[in-house]
């Protein structure tokens, strides 16, 4: 075919109306689940059947916009949720994208183009729930029985979605699965280049801990007497990253990113801190040797301090291989309308390609984020690299069918 022209407009238009269900300044409050996630979803529906889409949520809240017909098409699309703190294009772009690929598909007499926004990608539950329970990976009963952090069951969670819910549509009603994404990191910032074609998702790791000590009086507990749950986590910490700080490579990340002390109050000797430790790479070995560092250290640091520790596992995905010859469409497609402007590149950021890949060939291309800014209010796009990226989208999808 001819080629498909996106229209820039209508795709900025639509990534404002969906920052606008839990705008919070510039960015978006809308975890998974929530209020202005689910009325986001149903605006999304309502526009996928204006694009002669038929829109179909499944049992975990992902939301399908599939054309008709029976026939092997190709699947568009990312993640509506965000972040307890997020930016207005993270996942958002990936959709919205898709939708705007699939209309102007439909306009020029393309390829039919089925468009997905996955549930709780950000972590809620676990990281990228809802690809990992439609791509297999992960059963719908394992998921029902994980926690966020108030102790709500996902089975609760998504309940409050039920009368919507219909059947997980069928792998092999798709060709393969492209995802587009704002590229979360600084790469492209830097180097002035305006498209990313992604090669590998990184691996991660994920678990939550706990300390128990003894809680007590801040006033008059020696502090040789003191089982302080926080002080263990202190000492975790340092020892943490002197230890793997020989392990790894410069691309290699780990966070404490979740940490609640408990009673969290100045004159109490903390007697309990629960907190959360993530670990990527791209390579499985060394994920594991970190993994061995880390539980080691805090039973070291439990033992000496007279604390107690207990884990419990949060996510674990595998690093993910784009399929080359969908890759080499983006590029190819990244080479007629950004060349000189692009660039082969990992991503250190988890996306839900990584888990569909396990059942079709999947690919994805990133644009640029400013300043390298995401999982923020801050995070931002310019305008004519949303534009772009689209663009490098669709003529994709054409060259595909
Ligand atoms: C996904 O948002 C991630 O944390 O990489
Ligand atoms: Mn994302
Ligand atoms: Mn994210």
């Amino acid at each position: 075919m001819t080629g498909i022209t996106i229209q820039p407009q209508r795709l900025l238009d639509d990534l404002e109306t969906l920052r606008s269900y839990g705008r919070c300044g510039s960015g978006v409050v809308r975890p998974a689940y929530c209020e202005a996630d689910i009325e986001a979803r149903k605006w999304l529906a309502g526009r996928m059947r204006e694009a002669g889409l038929e829109p179909v949520f499944d049992p975990v809240g992902n939301l399908f916009g599939l054309p008709p017909g029976d026939e092997p098409c190709l699947l568009m699309g990312s993640h509506s949720d965000s972040q307890p703190e997020g930016g207005w294009l993270d996942g958002a772009y990936g959709v919205i994208a898709a939708l705007e690929v699939a209309r102007a598909s439909r306009e020029a007499g393309g390829p039919p183009v089925a468009v997905v926004s996955f549930q709780d990608e950000e972590g809620r539950f676990t990281t990228l729930t809802g690809s990992r329970v439609w791509s297999g990976l992960m059963s719908l009963e394992e998921a029902d029985a994980m926690t966020d952090h108030e102790g709500v069951t996902m089975a609760e969670a998504r309940a409050t979605m039920a009368d919507l819910a219909g059947d997980f549509p069928a792998h092999g009603r798709f060709s393969a699965f492209v995802e587009a994404h704002i590229e979360q990191g600084p790469v492209l910032d830097q180097s002035g280049e305006r498209i990313g074609v992604v090669e590998d998702i990184v691996g991660i790791r994920s678990e939550r801990y706990r300390f128990e000590g003894q809680q007590n009086h801040a006033g008059t507990t020696p502090m040789r007497l003191r089982r302080d749950a926080y002080q263990g986590l202190a000492e975790f910490t340092t020892l943490l990253n002197a230890r793997l700080a020989p392990l790894v490579t410069p691309a290699t990340v780990w966070t404490i990113g979740h940490v609640a002390v408990h009673p969290n109050a100045p004159s109490i000797v903390p007697g309990r801190v629960d907190f959360t430790v993530q670990w990527r790479d791209g390579e499985t070995a060394r994920l594991d040797r970190m993994e061995s560092v880390i539980r080691s250290t805090a039973e070291e640091v439990a033992g000496k301090r007279e604390l107690s520790v207990s884990r419990s596992a949060y996510a674990r995905i595998e690093p993910a291989r784009m399929a080359p010859a969908l890759a080499a469409r983006i590029e190819a497609a990244a080479r007629q309308h950004a060349e000189g402007l692009w660039r082969r590149m990992p991503s250190g950021a988890l996306h839900d390609a990584a888990n569909v890949a396990h059942v079709m060939p999947a690919a994805m291309l990133f644009v640029p984020s400013k300043r390298g800014i995401s999982h923020s209010f801050e995070e931002d796009t310019a305008h004519d690299d949303l534009a772009l990226g689209a663009q490098v989208l669709a003529t994709a999808a054409a060259n595909a069918g």
